[in-house]
């Protein structure tokens, strides 16, 4: 009987909605697209921590404090659900280190501008967890196993991320007319950038048709941005702020918003190390794996310790 190719076999699994695990036979680029994309969605995590932990020391109340400290403490943990599946993939914790700190890999380009204001942490956890949200939530059926499940349980936290923002924003937008246009200032410049997060236009991504043949990608950048736009927009309109796009108009014949054009050498600057943040979040990384590293050691002997402890007969 003639042998199956495995690339045929493995496609058969993903066309039958299996989830791929660790121990099973997958093609190298596979295993590749994977690493690269889950490492920089943990790094994005991580990084994602410093514009937020801007703000902690700043927060208008202690009951803004204390949201603000547990959000950027879930995306610490966000984190580590992601480096943990993509260590899954043969790949160590160093090694992902190592690629973030000497920019070979990447991490979201949305972490690259500054949190200005008390309402840019409204902005950020109503437009970027927003569209985070909207991403994730379709990569809960990715084709990875240890990805899904890291998926599901970030999912499940994200929300709480949204609304915190949404909520300062909608405060602010009722509050004071100082107040009001702190709210407007920042959705004006964290609104193309949020569109940016999900990625070139399908014509121009590199890994689409790959992802989506082996579901890593369940649905299109194009596909998620427009849902992302079509869910803001209205929520932008209940609190009474306006979307800083003049070429935006409801299409009744497509059934969703027509947006105007999306800065894509911003983009391509942001991606290329030239943001307004980028050199200050790798420095400001680096500096803290260097002052950890004490910490990692530690925990490291402990646990050779325990490992050599004599077990009792
Ligand atoms: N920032 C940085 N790089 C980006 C990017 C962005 N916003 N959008 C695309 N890119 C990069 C891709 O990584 C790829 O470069 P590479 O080959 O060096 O990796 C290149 O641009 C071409 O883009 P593609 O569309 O071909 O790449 P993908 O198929 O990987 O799609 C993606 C891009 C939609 C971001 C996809 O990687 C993805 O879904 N990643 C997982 C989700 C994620 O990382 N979200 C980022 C934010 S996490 C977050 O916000 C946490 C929340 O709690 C705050």
């Amino acid at each position: 009987m003639e042998k199956k190719n495995p690339e045929d076999s493995f496609q058969v699994k993903i066309d039958a909605e299996e989830k791929i695990e660790p121990k099973d036979w997958m093609p190298d680029e596979y295993r590749r697209n994977l690493i690269r994309q889950i490492s920089q969605h943990a790094h994005s995590e991580v990084i994602g921590m410093q514009p937020e932990g801007n703000w902690i020391t700043r927060a208008p109340s202690l009951r803004a404090k204390a949201v603000l400290l547990a959000k950027i403490q879930d995306e610490g943990g966000h984190g580590l659900y992601l480096y943990s599946a993509c260590e899954t993939l043969g790949i160590s914790r160093d090694e992902l280190i190592e690629q973030l700190h000497s920019g070979k890999a990447k991490y979201s380009s949305i972490f690259n501008y500054p949190t200005l204001t008390w309402a840019d942490i409204g902005a950020v956890g109503w437009l970027v967890d927003g569209a985070a949200i909207v991403n994730q939530v379709s990569l809960q059926r990715t084709s990875y196993g240890p990805y899904s499940r890291a998926m599901i349980r970030i999912c499940k936290e994200e929300s709480f991320h949204q609304r915190q923002g949404y909520e300062i924003m909608a405060n602010m937008a009722k509050g004071t007319l100082e107040q009001k246009q702190m709210a407007q200032d920042a959705l004006n410049r964290w609104w193309w950038p949020s569109l940016m997060m999900f990625g070139p236009h399908d014509t121009e991504s590199a890994h689409s048709a790959k992802s989506m043949k082996w579901k890593i990608k369940r649905e299109s950048n194009d596909e998620l941005r427009q849902r992302f736009i079509d869910k803001t927009v209205q929520q932008a309109e209940v609190i009474g702020l306006s979307i800083p796009d003049p070429d935006l108009q409801w299409n009744e014949q497509r059934k969703h918003y027509d947006f105007g054009k999306i800065n894509w050498e911003e983009f391509t600057n942001v991606l290329n190390g030239n943001g307004p943040c980028n050199k200050q979040r790798m420095a400001n990384h680096i500096q803290a794996h260097q002052n950890g590293a004490w910490v990692r050691e530690a925990a490291m002997a402990y646990a050779e310790k325990q490992k050599n402890k004599k077990v009792p007969a």
